[in-house]
């Protein structure tokens, strides 16, 4: 176990003088909204920083790493604080390093296809971008105020996976300060590099343990002309799911394919005030297509729907509006906003994807056996369920009696799927004690021998990811 030192008077003055006063915040009050992040309430991992750094260039993060290092102060990366796992929260005290300051885009090189950002940068920021040229970032995780340094460092994933990949897919440089406050670029505008050990990719979903990400170059696609989006209800999501294998065989790649029940979709609805597009049905797949020319994507839709009758399908919606498609997406990426006011957590879950209605079976089951209420919705084509154990219904007692049960089930449900107990929200704090479900202890040797590689002190992110 490291010992932390503590954060002095003039350690501050120090920090100070790299930043500038207005820049390190001491003050409780004003660090409350570093203390968390958007994990549910009840159940959240919080903690007070001793203080808030807003570096604004990989300088200043290189010297505030080397007086943390020197002061063996703990550091805590942070992005926009949109995570689900804790991974930004300074669990042990001692510094959040905020990259908000750290929002500018360097530079959009259409010709190589390429974009380079500071780490605090939004994805919103990027698409705006984006807006002006004809390429596209195909990465989505949700909340479009998460941070760029943020989701490469924790590999984000999203609604956009099936046809594109995660985060790290789109990730090809970086400039990352380690904690000793050495600065080091790795990769570069390049998409084939065999030079050595992939370390950009060690860093990538290492959660900010091993280096803090102060500028990514990311890869950029050509922008697809043409969109669309079906809804297709269902009676079940067993049904529902069944379709998901069928269009991939069929030799369509999706944008996304994402599965919902009618409880994971009406709190949203109540939240927003808008309305589900599908009145009939208990579970529903929204599928997007992408192309260059509508008569593909029609051609497309129509086999989808001929797939999807066979395997019971109540009806086949088609939003080809972008006010029509906004509104699918937009109820999509607000289902956790919706369920977390009563969601004890959401797990994220993944499985071999033929093997997801086998998992939604064991879920149905479990959730009748303690009498809590699982809605689960998630990345269908991806086999990554979000299943949100709820503490509807239930008194304190009850719900804390129950929730550590239901968890450690679903998890070993998962595993023994072959699944893993984590595929987008990342191990951060609230995993840590989980892993066993999905490494070997040789795995977790091997990690604590990289953590000790680029952390000998044990200053970056402490209690994250990595056991002691
Ligand atoms: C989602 C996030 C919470 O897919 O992962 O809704
Ligand atoms: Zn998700």
């Amino acid at each position: 176990m490291n010992s932390f030192g503590e954060v002095t008077g003039e350690m501050l003055a120090k920090l100070r003088g790299v930043v500038g006063e207005e820049n390190v915040v001491a003050e409780e009050d004003r660090m409350i909204d570093y203390s968390h992040d958007e994990m549910a309430k009840d159940t959240a991992i919080s903690h007070r920083p001793d203080v808030v750094v807003k570096p604004g260039s990989t300088e200043e993060v290189s010297d505030i790493m080397k007086v943390a290092n020197e002061g063996r102060i703990p550091v805590t990366p942070r992005g926009a604080g949109t995570g689900l796992s804790g991974g930004a929260v300074p669990v042990l005290g001692g510094i959040v390093l905020s990259l908000e300051r750290m929002n500018r885009i360097l530079e959009i090189d259409e010709e190589n296809l390429m974009m380079v950002v500071q780490a605090g940068v939004s994805f919103m920021d990027v698409y705006e971008a984006l807006q002006k040229t004809d390429l596209f970032f195909p990465p989505h995780p949700g909340d479009e105020s998460a941070h760029i340094g943020g989701a490469a460092a924790c590999n984000a994933g999203g609604a956009r996976c099936v046809k594109y990949g995660v985060m790290r897919n789109y990730v090809t440089g970086a400039k990352v300060v380690l904690p000793n406050g050495d600065v080091v670029e790795l990769g570069g505008k390049l998409l084939k590099n065999n030079t050595g050990y992939n370390l950009l990719q060690l860093l990538v979903g290492s959660e900010g343990t091993l280096a803090v990400f102060t500028e990514v170059t990311l890869r950029l696609l050509p922008k697809p002309r043409e969109t669309m989006v079906l809804l297709i209800p269902y009676r079940s999501t067993g049904e529902a799911i069944a379709t998901v294998p069928r269009v991939l065989r069929s030799g369509i790649i999706p944008l996304g394919m994402e599965f919902l029940d009618r409880s994971s979709v009406e709190p949203t609805e109540r939240l927003l005030g808008k309305k589900w597009p599908a009145k009939e049905g208990e579970a529903f797949l929204s599928v997007i297509l992408t192309g260059d020319k509508k008569e593909e994507l029609y051609s497309e839709c129509e086999k989808i729907a001929a797939i999807a009758q066979e395997g019971g399908a109540l009806d086949v919606l088609v939003a080809g509006t972008k006010r029509e498609q906004d509104l699918i997406m937009d109820i999509r990426s607000n289902v956790y906003e919706g369920l977390k006011p009563e969601t004890l957590e959401i797990l994220d879950i993944a499985v071999p994807p033929s093997r997801i209605p086998d998992f939604v079976d064991k879920v149905k089951e479990t959730s009748e056996r303690y009498g809590v209420k699982l809605p689960s919705y998630g990345h269908a084509a991806d086999g990554n369920v979000h299943v949100n154990i709820m503490k509807s219904g239930l008194t304190e007692e009850e719900w804390r009696e129950k929730y550590p049960r239901v968890r450690e089930e679903l998890f070993q449900a998962g595993e023994a799927l072959g699944g893993v107990i984590t595929a987008e929200h990342g191990v951060g704090a609230n995993k840590i004690g989980d892993l066993s479900h999905t490494l070997g202890e040789r795995e977790i040797g091997l990690m604590r021998g990289i953590k000790k590689t680029f952390d000998p002190n044990g200053i970056l992110n402490p209690g994250k990811v990595t056991p002691p």
